[in-house]
């Protein structure tokens, strides 16, 4: 006769590798079955990918073999650990505990604005009272020191119980950033390597005192290669931004951008798209709308794809200027930009409560 105590001393063997807690002390396991041989239980876990599923279901069967009955049948029910860390109970998560959500944008294609939605989005989120952070991973093309006027500055530093952090640049417009453009001279042609490239993801992410936060956007590189894998196994997103503009070479990348999140051994939540340059708003005439490259390739792609359409993002001269001047052009009361991007922010807020 296989005991509920027997299981339960087996379970208390096996380490959640995330929070570096036993599966009982951290109280993942309930709805506890016993049929004979057979055991199942649902086990909460902190990664939902595949591969860690399938780690944790070994070491399950060979502690309850070793310890329980050799010949015991086991069948766990995974529930992943919601991304709220106000929705866990107290130790169920580990890294970045004061950051409530943490949102990649990414895009298949470079140019597409990328860039510039996460600027906005980031100050749109501040506007709406949200507290805000944004870590520009575009190895390519850190932008966000230009983008929000910083670009003398550089991160501090902290201790905090014994270990060294960095601390983010606070940009006049209450975002905090850490751009790999600051580590590297802004004109410099900086060759990355693969192993640089994860280590300076993960620290950008792990290693800064971000405080409490509402909020924290990655600006990830375009397309869908290397260090968007290890970035997004690394660190526990909410979900992603993809962001296109309406041509279909964008629209085709934007596709495969949503497919790599959708992989089976990655399953991030796609939030949504956004389309960008949507329109042709001209200065003066600002209840113009010309659609130059083309109109509804986003809204089919997201309807196909059975994700929200987030936002259309108009093109408006003065977006890429006040990108230039280092000053989001969400801050620019009363035109369609700043409508457009605050509508964004409240759909990114939309999708994030809605259970994917
Ligand atoms: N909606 C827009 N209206 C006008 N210019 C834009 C808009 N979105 C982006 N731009 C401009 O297009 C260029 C590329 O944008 P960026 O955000 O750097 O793209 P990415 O990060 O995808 O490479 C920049 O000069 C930017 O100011
Ligand atoms: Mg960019």
């Amino acid at each position: 006769m296989i005991t509920q105590d027997q299981v339960m001393r087996g379970l208390s063997l096996v380490i959640e590798p995330d929070l570096k807690k036993n599966l009982v002390e951290a109280n993942l396991v309930s709805n506890l079955r016993i049929q004979g041989k057979k055991v199942s239980f649902d086990l909460k876990i902190n990664n939902p990918a595949m591969h860690s599923k399938q780690r944790m279901t070994e070491a399950v069967e060979h502690y309850l073999g070793q310890h329980v009955a050799a010949d015991i049948e086991v069948e766990i029910n995974y529930i992943p650990l919601p991304n709220n860390p106000n929705q866990r109970e107290g130790g169920q998560r580990n890294s970045l505990q004061s950051v409530k959500h943490i949102v990649a944008v990414a895009s298949g294609k470079g140019g597409v604005g990328k860039s510039t939605v996460t600027a906005n989005l980031a100050a749109g989120m501040v506007k709406k009272g949200y507290k805000v952070g944004l870590v520009d991973a575009d190895i390519y093309g850190p932008s966000m020191p230009m983008m929000f006027d910083e670009m003398q500055s550089v991160p501090g530093g902290i201790e905090i119980d014994g270990k060294r952090l960095m601390t983010p640049v606070e940009s006049a417009w209450g975002v905090s950033l850490m751009s790999i453009g600051f580590f590297a001279q802004m004109n410099q042609a900086v060759v990355w390597r693969g192993a640089m490239v994860d280590k300076a993801l993960k620290q950008m992410v792990n290693e800064t005192h971000w405080g409490n936060l509402d909020y924290l956007f990655i600006d990830l590189p375009p397309g869908t290669g290397d260090a968007h894998l290890t970035l997004v196994q690394s660190v526990p997103l909410t979900g992603a931004v993809v962001v296109s503009t309406p041509q279909p070479v964008a629209l085709a990348d934007a596709r495969k951008a949503v497919a790599m999140f959708r992989m089976s051994n990655i399953e991030i939540p796609v939030l949504g798209i956004v389309e960008n340059m949507s329109f042709f708003v001209p200065e003066d005439m600002p209840d113009r709308k010309y659609y130059i490259f083309g109109q509804g390739g986003a809204k089919a792609l997201a309807e196909e794809l059975d994700t929200p359409l987030l936002a259309e993002i108009p093109l408006v001269t003065s977006i890429r200027e006040a990108g230039d001047v280092g000053r989001p052009a969400v801050l620019q009361v009363d035109t369609p930009q700043e409508k457009a991007f605050l509508d964004l922010a409240s759909a990114v807020e939309n999708a994030i409560n809605i259970p994917v």
